[in-house]
């Protein structure tokens, strides 16, 4: 089954074609990371108009580069939410508007079962009942999953998302634009015992809470002997890993898990996938960088596993900005 992924909730128009929900024939993303920067931050209208710009050529480019046609696809998935709703509406149009012209099953897929999905285009099947962790931009959510597309939420984040306090520490630090990478890369100079930074355990749950570390990172930073950026970077880091890292580990050992996942931009995190790969209790499966981030594979491989379900999504189908997994 070959299937033809779209993807634009946010700020990357993206395209793909994954055959039998593993396979990647082509993933093609035009990224506006460089005109959002000298903002500071994602800008929606602006986005909306880029995704509109681009939406046609990444789908030509997607069935290019796998050396297919229109007519050698099998179904078509587009992430429906969440996401900036007048971007989403860029890639449900142009999903709809194909699977109308070509007489193609449609399945509406949520984005973060997208990032979890870019797990199985790795080439190691994870194996189930599994713990995942999603850690990207707007989301931190520690998920159970006892087979295919079945998910139960053992935590989250009761304030900021991981990706998000990255970001926000970043800007703060003045290291540009998206923090994440920028804060990695600072923290390779940086020397994480120089300055300490607390960790929210909260012990009874497996929830998590960053607003109190970026909190802390602020006032060092306002103080009058203000420590170096790199020290900051990679305690801040070390403060953020530690805690996904214990929480993971105990869900995964609470039930069972002969899997642990990590999805989302954040799982990009080298630190984090160093930490991961030496403590967990379990098989560690994680995709490469560029599957972290936002791409349209990783929604291809997610609606082939719905399409395959028997799941099929009228042209009605609609976007829901604040969709949940769970
Ligand atoms: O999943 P994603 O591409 O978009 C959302 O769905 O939100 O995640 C983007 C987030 C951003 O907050 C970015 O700073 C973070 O992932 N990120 C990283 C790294 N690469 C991207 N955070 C930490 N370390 C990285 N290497
Ligand atoms: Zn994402």
């Amino acid at each position: 089954m070959r299937i033809l992924g779209i993807e634009s909730s946010c700020d990357e128009t993206a395209a793909a074609l994954v055959a039998d929900g593993r396979r990647e024939l082509s993933n093609a993303i035009a990224s506006q990371v460089e005109m959002h920067a000298q903002w500071g931050g994602v800008v929606p209208e602006a986005a909306s108009r880029q995704h509109v710009h681009w939406i046609v050529p990444v789908v030509e480019r997607a069935l290019a580069e796998a050396a297919l046609s229109i007519e050698q696809v099998d179904g078509i998935a587009v992430t429906k939410g969440p996401g900036l709703a007048g971007s989403l509406l860029v890639g449900m149009s142009a999903a709809k508007a194909l699977a109308w012209a070509r007489d193609l099953p449609l399945v509406g897929v949520n984005h973060l079962e997208g990032h979890v999905y870019a797990n199985w285009l790795t080439g190691v099947e994870p194996r189930f009942p599994l713990v995942c962790l999603i850690v990207s931009g707007g989301h931190t959510d520690l998920i159970y999953m006892p087979e295919h597309l079945r998910y139960e939420r053992l935590g989250r984040t009761r304030d900021d998302a991981a990706g998000e306090a990255f970001d926000k520490v970043g800007r703060m630090l003045e290291l540009g634009y998206p923090g994440g990478p920028a804060i990695a890369r600072a923290a390779t100079e940086g020397d994480p015992t120089v300055v300490p930074l607390p960790r929210a355990w909260l012990p009874e749950t497996l929830d998590f809470s960053f607003s109190g570390l970026k909190t802390a990172v602020l006032r060092l930073w306002q103080s009058s002997n203000r420590p170096r950026a790199a020290d900051v970077a990679a305690a801040f880091q070390e403060s953020v890993v530690d805690v996904l890292v214990e929480k993971t580990r105990r869900a995964a050992l609470e039930r069972g898990a002969r899997t642990v996942l990590l999805a989302g931009g954040v799982a990009a995190n080298e630190r984090l996938r160093e930490r991961f790969a030496a403590e967990m209790p379990a098989p560690f499966v994680y995709p490469p960088p560029r599957l972290c981030t936002d791409n349209a594979a990783m929604i291809a491989a997610a609606g082939c596993f719905r399409l395959a379900a028997g799941e099929r999504d009228g042209l009605d189908l609609d976007v829901s900005p604040s969709l949940r997994l769970v």
